[in-house]
């Protein structure tokens, strides 16, 4: 377990397939939900919410998902309409992130989206301090509505990440990262 900024400084990505089981415990999931919800927050709107998928309600959701693709493609292969009823279970834990942004008197929309941008970072960080791997990802399924209706979204709520979550494979290998010369400049009036 790395301490905070060596994890900051290494955390990588993997793929949904390469995260194995034992996923988190049930107490673990709720130390990575307090960890997700304790995120900066204007107007302490909490516009987001979280689902946990584990177990067999992985397939559940699988079946929504394979339904929509079927839907869109009626031509599709078997073998390719169950890959996509498999999506939610390649990892062992997935936890979608819900932004519920909406308009507010006070609260600008993109600061709440952007709350729940920081609840999935702080979801997938938790998820590395704990010891696992963790993938944010959204995928076609999180922009489909039929999919999202059978998830329980309401219209205004969008997909902010389906964040998959299990034991890493390894170390992984670095990605080449943006040279700070050209992202970060300081202000000289
Ligand atoms: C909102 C959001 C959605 C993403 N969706 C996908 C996705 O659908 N598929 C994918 O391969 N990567 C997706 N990514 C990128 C991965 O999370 C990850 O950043 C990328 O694989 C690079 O790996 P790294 O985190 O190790 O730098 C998404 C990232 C964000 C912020």
């Amino acid at each position: 377990m790395p301490d905070a900024l060596a994890l900051l400084k290494t955390r990588r990505s993997f793929k949904p397939v390469e995260l194995s089981a034992p996923g988190p415990s049930t107490a673990e999931i709720d130390t990575l939900l307090t960890v997700a919800s304790r995120v900066p927050d204007h107007g302490k709107l909490a516009p987001w919410r979280f689902i946990v998928f584990e177990g067999e309600a992985r397939r559940a959701a699988g079946e929504a998902i394979a339904a929509a693709f079927r839907a869109k493609y009626p031509d599709a292969k078997p073998e390719h309409v169950e890959a996509e009823r498999e999506r939610l279970a390649r990892a062992p834990l997935v936890i979608a992130v819900v932004s519920r942004a909406a308009p507010h008197v006070k609260i600008p929309e993109w600061e709440q989206v952007l709350s729940a941008g920081a609840a999935a970072m702080n979801l997938v960080l938790a998820a590395h301090a704990l010891g696992y791997g963790a993938t944010w990802i959204t995928e076609w399924y999180a922009y489909d509505r039929a999919v999202l209706d059978a998830l329980g979204l309401r219209p205004h709520e969008k997909i902010a990440g389906f964040v998959h979550i299990g034991r890493p494979p390894g170390v992984p290998e670095d990605r080449p990262r943006p040279a700070l010369s050209e992202i970060a400049t300081r202000f000289h009036g």
